[in-house]
């Protein structure tokens, strides 16, 4: 299989763009993080977004990005958490690149949330606890969808080089 491009998937705070990141100077690709190209092209930020026009709205517009993204190549494209939950995303992802699932434990998820839950619409104003609940919850809804990934990862252990790994395991790079 040749890969074009490389769809980073997980929940909120698996590290997807500073993977991404770090993925674009080992490869040599471009990176483009879905929810910063989402702010750019709508002039807000995704919290103003939700409280101007809902959550369904966003997921609408997500979609409508994710299938611009999926045209490039020689990208790697952090997605936002709900990303692969709706539609026929996750389809679309996996008809168009590589798909790698960062999975990690709700208690390292929670770890790294609680430290970014201002930014993020979901998760905003929950107690360390609520948070907790929330992200064991909303884990067993998506993990169905993130499981479709080509690659599942263990995001608990696996640094950059295991990524790298994974990846030309997979295919040939574009
Ligand atoms: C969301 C995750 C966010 C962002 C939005 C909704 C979600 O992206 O797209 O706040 O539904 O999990 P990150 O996973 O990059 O935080």
């Amino acid at each position: 299989m040749v890969i074009k491009r490389i769809y980073l998937v997980g929940f909120m705070g698996s590290g997807k763009s500073t993977l991404g990141k770090r993925l674009r100077s080992e490869l040599g690709w471009e990176f483009l993080d879905l929810d910063d190209y989402f702010e750019e092209r709508y002039q807000m930020t995704i919290k103003q977004y939700f409280a101007q026009f809902g959550e369904d709205a966003f997921r609408l517009a997500e979609k409508e990005l994710l299938l611009d993204v999926s045209q490039k190549e020689r990208l790697i494209i952090a997605t936002g958490g709900g990303a692969p939950c709706y539609f026929n995303n996750m389809q679309v992802m996996n008809d168009t690149g590589l798909t790698i699932y960062i999975k990690l434990s709700v208690e390292t998820l929670a770890g790294r949330l609680s430290s970014a839950r201002q930014v993020r619409p979901l998760v905003a104003g929950k107690s360390g606890t609520e948070l907790h609940q929330y992200i064991e919850e909303k884990l067993q809804e998506r993990d169905g969808f993130y499981n479709q990934a080509k690659v599942i990862a263990d995001g608990e252990v696996l640094g950059v080089d295991g990524f790298v790994r994974i990846i030309k395991a997979s295919g040939e790079l574009m």
